[in-house]
């Protein structure tokens, strides 16, 4: 083991950052310069524990970790299946938990059939693509659009959208519903694969207390539930 090495993380801007920095915290990871709304800096560091961490825009974050430039990253699993990069995918962080759907109006359901001639609006290409042509054998036109997709079978644009959903409240102000559900996503952990091989028992050390936390606070949840 090279402890002299920093371990690199990045980390995706917002509040999947804030949650993971939470979760880290009760590992006794702490990074206060992180917590500076005023600061301009890029990179924090834990010199103690020879961590740096970085913020990047979500569909940056894989491309960070493929080429090395972050060890680990944290980044949601719309965000990896879209990007498709190479790296392990290694655990379910169990937050940002939501739903990548087909969503439409109501009458637009006979529309996945199959075999009609639809257009599918969304953010997410490569994700609606192997859906539709792959798993439903349905040939689709995709449009890419970069947000308010809801906004595409509204105005006529196309007939269905792949978005994802999480309250569902954006779909119900628009008189869209779920039509089909592609996969349930949340905040994974990657890792870069050779930082896998060459920092082994740190990353698997740090995975495995990660892991410990997550599954006492999915037992405290439940405890709370019943
Ligand atoms: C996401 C997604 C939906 C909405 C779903 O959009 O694209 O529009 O959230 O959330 P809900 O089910 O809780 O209503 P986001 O707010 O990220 O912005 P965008 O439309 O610009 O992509």
């Amino acid at each position: 083991m090279n402890t002299d090495r920093y371990l690199t993380f990045a980390l995706t801007k917002g509040r999947l950052a804030k949650k993971t920095m939470e979760l880290f915290e009760r590992l006794g990871i702490v990074c206060d310069e992180m917590k500076d709304p005023d600061s301009r800096k890029l990179i924090f560091k834990n010199e103690e524990l020879k961590l740096k961490f970085f913020l990047a825009k979500g569909p940056d974050v894989p491309t960070y970790v493929e080429y090395g430039a972050a060890d680990i990253g944290v980044v949601g699993r719309d965000t990896i299946q879209e990007e498709g990069r190479k790296l392990y995918e290694v655990l379910d962080l169990g937050f940002g938990r939501c739903r990548m759907c087909v969503c439409g109006p109501e009458p637009a359901r006979a529309l996945l059939d199959g075999q009609s001639q639809i257009r599918v609006a969304t953010k997410y290409p490569h994700i609606a693509k192997d859906y539709f042509y792959n798993q439903k054998n349905q040939t689709v036109e995709i449009i890419k659009l970069n947000g308010s997709i809801e906004l595409a079978p509204i105005v006529g644009l196309s007939e269905v959208i792949v978005d994802i959903v999480e309250t569902g409240s954006t779909l119900r102000e628009n008189g869209l519903v779920v039509l089909e559900e592609i996969c349930p996503l949340s905040a994974r952990v990657v890792v870069n694969p050779v930082s896998m091989r060459m920092e082994n028992e740190r990353i698997t050390g740090l995975l495995s207390r990660l892991n410990e936390i997550i599954t006492q606070e999915q037992q405290e949840a439940q405890t709370c539930r019943q």
